[in-house]
């Protein structure tokens, strides 16, 4: 058997807008024992995502990314994913649409985690969505990034059942908890034949 300890690691970017749970959960599935990831960097287009204080506690390189400038957006974030050599994108809440441009470049190595069972319910709002529309079941999906949104090729799903008394607020809370499950599992799904 092949030791991962003796292969070079998944060197990988988390993509967060704010309070970055799910990076958290990531840093801390990469730091386990034979863990075949690095997390490199973590970028944001939010210079107050609470997620960002992850950087300092865990001794990862961040950078903003300021999109109120429009200009060179692509080539800023590739010039750093360059600088730490990274082969993997994980967007973790992050907010923004990534250019189609972009995803050309790093096809197939770009994964997100959305707070639905996917195809159902793209986009925002979705938990709200959930509620109003008296669904029984809502979930989180992990999926490849592709240039339509929240439409790539599903990698994994877990499906939370809704309660009576949900309110978005708390079925959030309550996939987010799976989130955290699903998206390590999501990776050790790709990568574990490394
Ligand atoms: C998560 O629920 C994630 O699935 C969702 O934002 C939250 C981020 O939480 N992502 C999207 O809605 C993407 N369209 P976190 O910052 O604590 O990880």
């Amino acid at each position: 058997m092949i030791k991962s300890s003796g292969l070079k690691k998944i060197s990988t970017a988390v993509f967060i807008s704010g309070t970055g749970s799910n990076l958290r959960s990531l840093i801390k599935f990469s730091k386990k024992k034979g863990s075949k990831f690095t997390i490199e960097l973590i970028i944001s287009n939010n210079s107050k995502a609470k997620g960002l204080n992850y950087a300092q506690k865990f001794k990862i390189k961040k950078k903003i990314i300021d999109y109120s400038r429009k200009q060179n957006i692509d080539n800023k974030i590739l010039k750093n994913l360059k600088k730490y050599n990274i082969k993997l994108i994980c967007l973790a809440g992050f907010m923004k649409i990534l250019s189609q441009n972009f995803i050309k470049k790093f096809n197939g190595k770009i994964i997100n985690i959305h707070p639905s069972l996917l195809p159902k319910y793209k986009g925002l709002n979705t938990h709200q969505r959930i509620i109003d529309n008296k669904e029984k079941y809502s979930g989180c999906t992990v999926h490849f990034v592709n240039s339509k949104l929240d439409s790539g090729k599903i990698i994994i799903q877990k499906k939370v059942k809704v309660l009576k008394n949900d309110t978005a607020n708390s079925l959030a809370k309550r996939i987010l908890r799976e989130e955290h499950i699903l998206y390590p599992k999501a990776l050790n799904k790709l990568y574990s034949n490394l």
